[in-house]
């Protein structure tokens, strides 16, 4: 059985984190944009530039030779500079993203648990999201406590809540056998 396990993410994880915003951008395969494309667009490079700033964090899973396959990572993006997610200064927003090739094996929701665990951990109130409505991704986060609070024309504003979850407080296991 092939297992991957997950790490928390550091400032050297920012050429990865960029490859998962592209997957993340890219879900619908005929967009197809290029990194250097999604790089030059302030409102989705700004996900991930200068990656680690004060404030962010998040996790990476790795197969068994240690190669990162996935991350979760959450960042504060403030009112002058909202990101599609906003909701409020100090509620984080998610981006997710798994390679192709280890898909439908748990490994995005894992790290989902396990970032919302590392959020709740930090005592944040909330974390968002923007998903488009087509994702499937979006039914993974209303499973794992995401609730819908605005919806744009192809697109929702999606928050988990954690204030009120303490019984999801178990440590999510940072191993796992898909
Ligand atoms: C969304 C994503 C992170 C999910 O990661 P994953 O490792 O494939 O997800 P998991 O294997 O943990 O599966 C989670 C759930 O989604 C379901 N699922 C996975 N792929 C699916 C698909 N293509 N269509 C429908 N459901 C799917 C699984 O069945 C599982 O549900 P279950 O536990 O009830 O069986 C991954 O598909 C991805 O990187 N997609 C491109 C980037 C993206 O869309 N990011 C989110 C942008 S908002």
């Amino acid at each position: 059985m092939t297992t991957f396990s997950i790490r928390t993410a550091t400032a050297t994880d920012e050429g990865f984190l960029v490859d998962m915003l592209v997957q993340a951008v890219n879900w619908l395969p005929e967009r197809n944009w290029s990194r250097e494309e999604i790089l030059t667009k302030p409102e989705l490079a700004h996900y991930v530039a200068g990656w680690m700033r004060p404030g962010d964090f998040g996790l990476v899973a790795v197969d068994p030779a240690d190669r990162p396959i996935g991350a979760a990572w959450c960042r504060h993006l403030t009112a002058a500079d909202p990101g599609y997610g906003y909701v409020s200064d100090d509620v984080p927003e998610l981006t997710l993203g798994v390679v192709d090739s280890w898909r439908h094996r748990g490994v995005g929701r894992a790290l989902l648990r396990a970032v919302l665990h590392a959020a709740r951990e930090r005592g944040l109130p909330a974390v968002s999201l923007s998903v488009e409505r087509a994702n499937f991704a979006a039914k993974l986060y209303a499973s794992e406590g995401f609730h819908t609070v605005e919806s744009f024309d192809d697109a929702d504003t999606m928050v988990a809540p954690l204030a009120d979850r303490s019984s999801a407080d178990a440590d999510p296991s940072v191993s796992a056998n898909p």
